[in-house]
């Protein structure tokens, strides 16, 4: 099956899709992005994803080329055309081509790249066993409510978890205070309740996050979103990281301090059963 993109207002095999050398996010990390996928071939919560990506664009101030709708329908398009049984779509928006200067001209136009690739399908282990995190100092900037390609710090920490043998690195600030993972927010269960960081400007407010948020609400499972201390963490009943990727992944182990006697709990359990 192709993978295939959308690039320069057409679709195109994914090899052949290129972007000019001035292409400000290529030169500056200058844009925005969303990571969307399909549930039984159809794209999952996408309005959620085009008005986060909206939010984004505003707070860079960053004109989109096209209307949200249209950009719908072109993923939509783009899903069918490439025929998966299940999709990962990558929309990309940089703010545009212009020769490398860090202000850029008023009348740049900006650059929607849409990828579309099978959904990564992940070890049903990683579910049944739950995975290892380690803690990492926060060293992003104070807008991390902006889902920007620039990712340097998650790259960095996202590697450093890898070579642990870890599946994530959660971002801890100077007081001790959880922010959330290199790719995925983070949830405690503590007596039947779920804590999780505010969606503020230190975190990304995940559209996964707030399914999860919203479901549990109506199943009246108690949620709260609060700063969440380092302490919190390690007294834990029971922890998961979330994203568009993943669904819901357990955490049975953060640094060398196991969770749950090193076993997925319940409440994920029945969380996972969401999706
Ligand atoms: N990342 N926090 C960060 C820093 C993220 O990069 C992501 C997602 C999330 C979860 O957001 P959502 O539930 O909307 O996917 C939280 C995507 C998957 C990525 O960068 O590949």
């Amino acid at each position: 099956m192709p993978e295939i993109a959308y690039i320069n207002n057409s679709f195109t095999p994914l090899e052949d899709a290129t972007v000019s050398i001035n292409d400000r996010g290529y030169l500056f990390a200058d844009g925005i992005y969303e990571v969307a996928i399909t549930r039984n071939r159809k794209p999952f919560l996408l309005k959620e994803h085009l008005d986060r990506l909206q939010k984004s664009a505003d707070a860079l101030l960053l004109e989109l080329p096209l209307s949200l709708s249209e950009i719908g329908e072109i993923i939509k398009a783009g899903i069918n055309q490439a025929g998966f049984t299940e999709s990962m779509v990558y929309i990309q928006i940089t703010r545009g081509v212009a020769p490398r200067r860090h202000n850029y001209p008023a009348d740049i136009k900006s650059k929607l790249t849409i990828t579309f690739r099978a959904r990564p399908e992940y070890a049903p282990n990683l579910f049944s066993q739950g995975v290892a995190i380690i803690t990492v100092p926060e060293i992003r900037w104070s807008r991390c409510d902006i889902k920007s390609i620039a990712l340097l710090p998650n790259i960095m920490m996202k590697q450093k978890a890898v070579a642990a043998g870890c599946q994530e690195a959660l971002f801890v600030s100077k007081g001790g205070i959880i922010r959330e993972c290199t790719t995925a927010n983070i949830f405690i269960v503590k007596n039947q309740t779920l804590l999780t960081p505010p969606a503020n400007q230190h975190i990304l407010n995940g559209i996964t996050r707030s399914y999860i948020l919203q479901q549990a609400t109506i199943l009246n499972i108690k949620c709260i979103e609060k700063e969440c201390s380092i302490d919190e963490l390690h007294q834990a009943d029971e922890l998961f990281i979330t994203s568009s990727t993943i669904d819901l992944l357990p955490v049975i182990k953060v640094d060398n301090l196991v969770i749950n006697n090193g076993k997925p709990g319940p409440l994920s359990q029945k969380i996972k059963g969401f999706f």
